[in-house]
């Protein structure tokens, strides 16, 4: 981490003002004076401001959240709609939602305060394979399954290969679990309307190899540190 983020967000002063500590002289690492700006804290690293050693303890923290029905995955609503950061308020770090899931979506989203984690694994480059469960209208047919399967036009765009999987098919609605790589704007919903097929129901059941289990809707549990590795690493 950068040295004036370190000391920023160790409470010690703004960025700027940490800027103008470390330019004046008043910053110390491991014994020496240091006027890098850049200068990147290792681990272990003895940081002093005018002699008194800076520790940044912030905490790196990741957790799955069941998002309920009606909540949006941002920080803040103009509407005034309820967000997502109100399911992990009892948390003192202030963490942020890894992508996105629609108002009347529900399941599976990680929050973390890790900025660099999240920019990975929300750069197209590494999209990890979702999972939904998808309650649709009607009967999904074979042929229906084989064009999801292939890619379908959603307006201007056709999907990439994905997962479909019928689970429960009735005459009124089918039930079918769907993976797919990517995360065009509403992508599983355009997806079904493109074959006649309106979703009534969609639930994220796994981001990659995380699954949402029996973690209860609007609850959150802590990451494994196995978890929290594989995403770093996919
Ligand atoms: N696809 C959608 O249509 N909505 C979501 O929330 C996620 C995937």
């Amino acid at each position: 981490m950068r040295i004036n983020k370190y000391i920023a967000q160790a409470g010690i002063a703004s960025r700027r003002k940490a800027d103008e500590l470390i330019t004046n002289g008043n910053v110390k690492v491991n014994g020496a004076v240091m006027k890098e700006l850049g200068y990147d804290v290792k681990d272990g690293d003895d940081v002093q401001v005018n002699g008194t050693q800076v520790k940044n303890n912030r905490k790196l923290v990741y957790v799955l959240v069941n998002k309920p029905l009606g909540m949006i995955t941002s920080a803040k609503d103009e509407k005034d709609r309820a967000t997502v950061m109100e399911l992990v308020q009892d948390i003192d770090e202030r963490l942020f939602p890894v992508g996105r899931l629609d108002y009347n979506t529900t399941g599976a989203l990680i929050m973390t305060n890790d900025g660099k984690l999240t920019y990975r694994i929300t750069h197209p480059k590494h999209e990890l394979e979702k999972t939904y469960r998808v309650l649709v209208k009607g009967v999904v047919s074979e042929e229906k399954v084989r064009r999801l399967r292939s890619g379908v036009d959603i307006g201007g765009y056709i999907t990439k290969k994905a997962k479909v999987q019928i689970i429960k098919g009735g005459q009124k609605s089918t039930l079918v679990e769907v993976s797919i790589h990517e995360g065009k704007n509403r992508q599983v919903r355009k997806m079904f309307a493109a074959v006649g097929n309106p979703v009534q129901e969609l639930e994220r059941v796994a981001i990659g190899k995380i699954r949402l289990g029996h973690l209860r809707p609007g609850h959150y549990r802590k990451l494994t540190r196995e978890e929290v590795e594989y995403l770093k690493n996919c």
